[in-house]
């Protein structure tokens, strides 16, 4: 229906396009809304079914009101391989509380594996870490998981070709461009739009997952291990020490420093090859293959999640596979300022002079005078994301329905979001004045004047949140597959 409504324009430049090509057109959205209002709930929305809608498509009509997806697609998936050697014994170092100078955290602590690999059920703002437990991070652990193809971090259209560039380069490419937009109408600036993306952590300033865990297992406010020479020592006398010995040389516990390395490879290994970090498993990636039907609801707040109109979200949170069959990981991987809320609860905050300004630091340092990047962040995958109890990079909500809140409400009515001091609402209260500029008022929700509706209904709101939950890994089929499967078993990714 929507391929019938909304003729694909014709393909625009590539790289960054697809997430501003919109195959549900706010017009078709409208008129499926619409229809499926008719068709599935009852009278209390007035039924307009559009005639026209069924006479374009009414197989794919059809198919949307009963939940199912018309155009099924054979996703190209990871293929599941054993664990390799290495990959085991990053395993058992990942769930090692022993590494931590607590003696009690470990990589799976605060990268919890049945919370999609974020922080645990009922955590904090930011997690405890250090020699007691009793030090506060900074920032909410994000998921570990989906982050097979991140791309390494750059500044500009693509990565590739960003490649030869160095990050100076770009950035001086970069302060020529207009400021990047996500609408649907940008198609034409898409050239010109030169924007950080990839990377690792909230700020990109890793970019492998070797070089990440060196992070976490050496900060203090985190595992705080110590030395390299406290941990190889740790390692030395666990079980799996044979392991290293078997499989990095006799001579391995020689050296500290290799040890570390070689645990630091092993435990990237494990986040790289274990299908549970890169799943698939979720209702919508069957829905995607034409193997569930979504819930009357689950369908609207799909079509909410993609109306300009409304949440507008998947400009950012990309919900489509890629043109070579990849499943989406619900982010673009590029950076934004928002403009959350300051969190009070973050210890770091007490102090009004410290801002988490993301790309530009504090913990990032090599782009701190490129001030145009201030409050930007990593677009997190939105997979699994109704199991975290902490939501954006400082960990400000804890519910679902506060983060929707916000994208509805930060524009049209600042003063439910943000506090209000002498009558004035401290609207980005969480960035110095003069970085506010950089905050995102071009992509719809965020397009919006004071006093105009909001973008979402309560009910949109519900409805989105429902379909978030078909994001969740683990979901088993419990009805009958629709008509149209997908016709080709899915073939591995290589
Ligand atoms: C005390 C909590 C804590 C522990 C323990 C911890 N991490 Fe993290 N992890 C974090 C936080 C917080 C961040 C985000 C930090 C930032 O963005 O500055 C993070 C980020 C990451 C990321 C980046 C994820 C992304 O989406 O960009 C990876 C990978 C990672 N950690 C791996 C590990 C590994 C491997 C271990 C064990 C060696 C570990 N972490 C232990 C809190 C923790
Ligand atoms: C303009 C791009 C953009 C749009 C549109 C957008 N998001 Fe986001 N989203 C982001 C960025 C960037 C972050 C991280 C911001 C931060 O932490 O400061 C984020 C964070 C989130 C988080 C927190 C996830 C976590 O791991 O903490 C949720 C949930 C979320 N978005 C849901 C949505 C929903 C639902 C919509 C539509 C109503 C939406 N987003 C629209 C860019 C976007």
């Amino acid at each position: 229906m929507a391929a019938l409504l909304n003729p694909p324009a014709a393909p625009a430049a590539p790289a960054r396009t697809p997430r501003r090509r919109r195959w549900l057109g706010a017009g078709a959205v409208a008129l499926l809304a619409a229809t499926l209002g008719g068709f599935a709930w009852g009278m209390h929305e007035q039924p307009s079914i559009p005639p026209i809608a069924w006479l374009l498509h009414p197989v794919d009509s059809f198919t949307y009101a009963l939940g199912g997806n018309p155009h099924p697609v054979a996703l190209h998936l990871p293929q599941n391989a054993p664990l390799s050697a290495v990959a085991q014994l990053g395993k058992q170092l990942f769930f090692d509380t022993a590494l931590s100078g607590s003696g009690k955290q470990s990589c799976a602590s605060c990268h919890d594996p049945a919370a999609g690999y974020g922080p645990p059920p009922g955590s904090g703002s930011v997690m405890l870490g250090g020699p007691a437990l009793q030090t506060a991070g900074f920032r909410p652990p994000p998921s570990l998981a989906y982050l097979y193809r991140q791309q390494n971090f750059s500044i500009g259209p693509d990565n590739d070709t960003n490649e030869n560039s160095n990050l100076t380069q770009l950035i001086q490419a970069a302060q020529g461009a207009a400021r990047a937009t996500k609408t649907a109408a940008s198609t034409a600036q898409t050239a010109q739009n030169l924007v950080p993306q990839g990377g690792l952590f909230w700020d990109g300033r890793a970019n492998t997952l070797q070089q990440q865990a060196a992070g976490p297992l050496f900060n203090p406010v985190e595992m705080d291990a110590g030395s390299p020479e406290r941990v190889a020592a740790i390692i030395a006398r666990q079980p799996y020490a044979k392991d290293f010995v078997q499989l990095f040389g006799p001579n391995v516990f020689d050296d500290p420093k290799q040890v570390t390395a070689e645990a630091l490879f092993a435990i990237a290994r494990y986040e790289v090859e274990d299908p549970s970090f890169h799943a698939f498993s979720s209702k919508f990636d069957a829905w995607l293959q034409g193997k569930a039907r979504l819930t009357p609801q689950q369908m609207r707040g799909y079509l909410a999640f993609n109306d300009v109109n409304k949440g507008d979200c998947a400009a950012c949170h990309l919900d489509r596979p890629t043109r070579d069959h990849l499943p989406p990981l619900f982010t673009d991987t590029q950076y934004e300022a928002l403009g959350v809320p300051r969190n009070p609860h973050i210890p770091a905050n007490a102090d009004p002079r410290y801002f988490d300004l993301g790309l530009c630091g504090p913990f990032r340092t090599d782009l701190k005078d490129q001030t145009q990047y201030c409050g930007m962040f990593l677009t997190p995958t939105l997979r699994n994301v109704t199991r975290r109890p902490v939501f954006f990079h400082n960990g400000v909500y804890h519910s679902l329905q506060q983060v929707l809140d916000f994208y509805a409400f930060r524009d049209v009515q600042p003063e439910r979001i943000y506090p209000t001091a002498d009558d004035r609402v401290r609207k980005f209260d969480d960035l110095p004045a003069a970085y506010r500029a950089n905050v995102d008022v071009t992509d719809p929700p965020f397009n919006r004047k004071p006093g105009e509706a909001p973008a979402m209904s309560a009910q949109d709101m519900r409805d989105i949140i429902a379909f978030l939950r078909t994001l969740n890994d683990g979901w088993t089929k419990r009805q009958a597959p629709t008509a149209r499967q997908a016709s080709t078993p899915p073939a591995p990714a290589g």
